[in-house]
């Protein structure tokens, strides 16, 4: 016997200026950090930022490796820096933007497993939703409210 299971994934589709005041910042410091992208390999530049519970704004781009997967995302690393530099503050909203280098318009990037399971450690850690922003190539975000929407069966105890 088997059964289908339907899991509820809600994404909002936003206009940049229908964000929040402090949405539209973090979205603008991931674009402003993706210029320090180190990505020779890719040479897919990805920002991310996030913003504290204080209003503290954080960010970095992604460091490549020529041993790629020793080369880490951009939300992973502020996430980890976050963690490491204020490990009491939770942070609300994370944004993620990216280009290929060269290209003049950003490109849609959705973050990738490992970083949404990253973003899931920090909500379990706090135990709290974050608020996760996508920059898509014709300029409108998603906006995610909770990593649970974009990685339902992320790596969890189940219970059951
Ligand atoms: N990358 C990120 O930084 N974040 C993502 O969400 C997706 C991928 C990086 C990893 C690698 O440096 C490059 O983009 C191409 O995959």
């Amino acid at each position: 016997m088997s059964k289908k299971i339907t899991l509820p994934a809600e994404i909002e589709l936003v206009e940049f200026e229908a964000l929040s005041q402090i949405e539209q910042k973090v979205l603008e410091k991931a674009k402003l950090v993706s210029e320090n992208s180190y990505s020779p390999y890719s040479n897919f530049q990805v920002g991310a930022a996030v913003a504290l519970e204080s209003g503290k704004i954080l960010q970095s781009s992604n460091q490549e490796n020529v041993s790629y997967p020793v080369g880490v995302c951009a939300e992973r690393l502020v996430l980890g820096y976050a963690g490491a530099n204020f490990p009491t503050e939770f942070p609300t909203i994370i944004g993620v933007v990216a280009k290929r280098k060269g290209e003049e318009s950003w490109a849609s990037v959705s973050p990738c497993g490992m970083c949404l399971q990253g973003i899931n450690e920090v909500e379990m850690r706090f135990g709290k939703i974050m608020t996760i922003l996508i920059l898509r190539s014709d300029g409108q975000v998603f906006r995610a409210k909770g990593v649970k929407n974009l990685l339902p069966l992320k790596m969890d105890d189940l219970k059951s």
